[in-house]
């Protein structure tokens, strides 16, 4: 799997350090071990299955064998406001990669779901550690459902999760798979810190199915409007009924009606 990988790097230091593991709790809990260690920048943890995954808002993440799972470390120079634009980018990544590798539509539901034909597929959560205002590091989850099936995951999930294997009929190669977002995310992530947000928010506004839709923001309350932008910082701003612009920063994303 690892030498797999490096033969499809064409990067100068995302995926430089790849640490390969069998199965581990979480990808992003091995990621901040090393960082304490003092690991390079742009390395990355990959492991085959993982038995404490982790989702965004503290939920779990299933990770059964046949699933990409890994973990990029960065240590950014940036102010922690800007964060988030890195885990849009990352959902970036994936897209790209599934319509490069595999010539099927993938869309990003904000703030950074990856989904084919409306089901989730993939999903990414940023962790951080900051000063005052810039960032430390960042650790960048990306899992997905590659070649296992949706009946492996939760129950209530299965109805709204897709696989690349179901959605394409076959395995995917997971290694060339990994190489391919990697040299995806170090492009995206060079061309973002020469040019800042704007070229990742168009790529992101490429992607997305959120904007344009009436939908319903929960996290803790629950805002319903029309998602008219995502702004510099990649919050997501929603058009109230009242035609105020409400700005979020998180929380998950329904949509009501095309
Ligand atoms: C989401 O809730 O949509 C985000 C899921 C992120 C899962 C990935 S799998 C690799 C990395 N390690 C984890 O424990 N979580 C992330």
């Amino acid at each position: 799997m690892k030498k797999k990988i490096v033969d499809g790097l064409n990067t100068k230091f995302v995926g430089k350090e790849i640490h390969y593991y069998k199965t581990v709790k979480s990808t992003q809990k091995t990621a901040k071990k090393l960082i304490l260690k003092g690991i390079e920048d742009g390395s990355t943890v990959v492991s085959e299955t993982q038995t404490a995954g982790k989702g965004r808002r503290d939920r779990s993440w299933s990770s059964v064998k046949g699933g990409i799972y890994l973990s990029i470390i960065l240590k950014p120079k940036m102010d922690s406001s800007q964060a988030s634009l890195l885990s849009l980018l990352a959902g970036v990544a994936a897209a790209k990669t599934i319509e490069k590798l595999h010539e099927i539509r993938a869309e990003l539901k904000w703030p950074n779901d990856v989904q084919i034909k409306g089901k989730k597929v993939g999903g990414i959560l940023l962790e951080l550690s900051s000063g005052p205002k810039r960032v430390k590091w960042i650790t960048i989850g990306i899992g997905l459902n590659a070649n296992n099936k949706t009946s492996s995951l939760p129950q209530e999930i299965q109805s709204e999760s897709t696989s690349l294997f179901e959605e394409l009929g076959n395995k995917i190669s997971r290694p060339k798979f990994i190489g391919q977002m990697l040299n995806e995310f170090e492009e995206l992530y060079s061309n973002f810190n020469l040019h800042g947000a704007e070229p990742v928010l168009k790529e992101w506004k490429k992607l997305t199915s959120t904007l344009g839709n009436q939908i319903q923001v929960t996290n803790g309350d629950s805002i319903e409007g029309r998602a008219v932008d995502v702004d510099q910082n990649g919050a997501l701003l929603i058009e109230k009924k009242d035609g105020k612009v409400k700005r979020v920063t998180a929380g998950d994303v329904s949509i009501r009606r095309k």
